[in-house]
Order: structure tokens, then C-alpha cells, then sequence
């Protein structure tokens, strides 16, 4: 299927590790054009060179963190010097470790992080580089949350609490841009198979607790969100797309 997003250009907030690079390899794989901010700028040298050499695609790097409001600001200036952003895929970095109850949860530092990190961070994406969007007439936004934000999980309080934020102000935006030709849209992930994962669970007593008795992959992840950045998607916004084998067992 033709998405009709090649030769567009994606931001992809934490892009050089995980599940944002995942989802870099799948949009270039489509043709599109990536820029990448994270903190680390030689993580980045290494993601932009695999992804020119393996799909040749223009990448541009910006070494910055989104916690810091000027840094956030500064890209969006760059972005639309250097020509404008049809697509933003906002990630973030995992919650602090390990996960707690909520009554556990008494470090005011990891709440603190963790507002900074899921919450506070992701506000200051959406406000700065949503207009850049808004200056195309079709560009699409896709939040990468957790399947927390359709059913607390225990033990993901820290998580839960801020990625619920997230939700609503998505959902906001959603509202407010349908009609100038922005869909924001948000996928869910649980149990997919990333290093994080892998270094703090048992990952074949975890396969178990999930309906379809395996872990996902970044691919499957990362294909979920290329379909909502596509033409074909443009009648589908302020959604979330659980991609979870399963395991959120509510209606909605
Ligand atoms: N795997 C799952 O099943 C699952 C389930 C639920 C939710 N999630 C969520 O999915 C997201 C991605 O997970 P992951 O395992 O791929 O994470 P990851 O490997 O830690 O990657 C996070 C990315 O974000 C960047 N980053 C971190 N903090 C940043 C900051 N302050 N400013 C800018 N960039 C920052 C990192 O690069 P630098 O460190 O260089 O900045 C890296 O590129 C996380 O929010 C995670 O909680 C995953």
C-alpha cells in the first residue's frame, strides 16, 4: 500500500533509541525525510548514519532536551528555517525505575522527574512545534503513551498519573485543529520488546500474562504509527490505538 507520506518530513522526539528509532526506520522505509532530538549527541550521529546508509533519506539531528523549554523552542525555529514539518511523532523517555505502587511512590525527585519527563515535556513539544504543523494544509501527530492511559496497571502509578495528562491535552488539540488539517492521534503500547523491558522483567513469565502469550516487536509498534501518520488515516482523529496483544481488557 502507498501511504502517501515519501519525500514528507517527521519530527521524532527520542528517535535514537527504542521505539523511536523503530519508528524512524519504518517512515524511512516510506520515503520520509526525519528529523531526530535527543539528548545524546553521538547516540544520534549513530542513528542518523544508519538510517541515511540503510534507506537514504535526509536526516537532521538536533541534540536537545525536551524538559528545557528553550531547547524545545530553538528546534522549532530550525525546523521551519530548514523547510517545515509535515509529521510529529511525540516519544519520551521511559518513567523513572523501577515502577512502584502508588502508596510506594514517596520520592518527591521521581515524581518530580517523572511530571518533567511524561508530562511537562510533552507540553512543551505540543505547544512549540503543533503550529509548525498547522502551517500545512494534512500533517498528522502521533503520541507514542502507554496502554496505561485505558487501564492503570499496578505498580505504574508514576507512569499513569502524568501519561493521563498527556492524553487530555492530545485530545485537546485533537479538538481544536480537526478542522485546519491536523489529526493528532496517540498509540499505547504495552510489553513491547525493548531493551528497557528486557532489563527489568522475566520476559517468558511476562509473554504469559498477555492474551496473545508473546511479547510485541518495535516493528509492530512502529507499523501502527506509520499507518496513522498516512494519507489513508486522515479520517481518524483525537484516538488511541492500544498496541498491546490484548492485555487492556475494558471497552474503550
Ligand atoms: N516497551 C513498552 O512496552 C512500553 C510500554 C509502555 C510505554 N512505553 C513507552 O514508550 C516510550 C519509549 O520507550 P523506549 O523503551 O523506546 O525508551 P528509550 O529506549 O529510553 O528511548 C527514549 C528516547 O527518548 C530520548 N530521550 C529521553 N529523555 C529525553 C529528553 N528529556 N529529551 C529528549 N529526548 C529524550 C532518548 O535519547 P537520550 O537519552 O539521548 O535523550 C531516546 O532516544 C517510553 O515513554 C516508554 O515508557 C513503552
Amino acid at each position: 500500500m502507498d501511504f502517501g507520506i515519501s519525500g514528507k518530513r517527521a519530527l521524532v522526539i527520542g528517535g535514537s533509541s527504542g521505539l523511536g528509532l523503530a519508528v524512524c526506520e519504518a517512515l524511512a522505509a516510506e520515503g520520509v525525510n526525519l528529523a531526530i532530538f535527543a539528548r545524546n549527541a553521538s547516540r544520534l550521529a549513530s542513528a542518523s548514519a544508519h538510517l541515511t546508509q540503510r534507506f537514504g533519506v535526509k536526516v537532521e539531528t538536533v541534540a536537545g532536551d525536551i524538559t528545557e523549554t528553550l531547547e524545545v523552542q530553538r528546534l522549532a525555529e530550525q525546523l521551519k528555517k530548514s523547510g517545515g514539518l509535515d509529521i510529529l511523532i511525540l516519544n519520551t523517555a521511559r518513567p523513572p525505575s523501577p515502577m512502584r505502587q502508588f502508596l510506594d511512590e514517596t520520592d518527591d525527585l521521581r515524581w518530580s522527574q517523572a511530571y518533567q519527563q511524561q508530562l511537562n515535556g510533552a507540553l512543551v513539544v505540543l505547544r512549540f512545534i503543533t503550529p509548525l504543523l498547522l502551517e500545512k494544509s494534512s500533517s498528522r501527530l502521533v503520541a507514542i503513551t502507554s496502554a496505561t492511559v485505558k487501564q492503570p496497571m499496578p505498580s505504574h502509578a508514576i507512569s499513569t498519573v502524568f501519561r493521563a495528562g498527556v492524553q487530555a491535552a492530545l485530545k485537546h488539540l485533537a479538538n481544536e485543529t480537526a478542522s485546519r488539517g491536523l489529526t493528532v492521534n496517540a498509540v499505547a503500547p504495552a510489553s513491547i520488546l525493548t531493551a528497557g523491558l528486557a532489563t527489568h522483567h522475566n520476559l517468558a513469565e511476562r509473554a504469559q500474562a498477555i492474551p496473545v502469550k508473546r511479547l510485541g516487536t518495535p516493528e509492530e509498534l512502529a507499523a501502527t504509527v506509520v499507518f496513522l501518520t498516512s494519507r489513508q488515516a486522515g479520517f481518524i482523529t483525537g484516538q488511541t490505538v492500544q498496541v498491546d496483544g490484548g492485555m487492556t481488557a475494558g471497552l474503550v
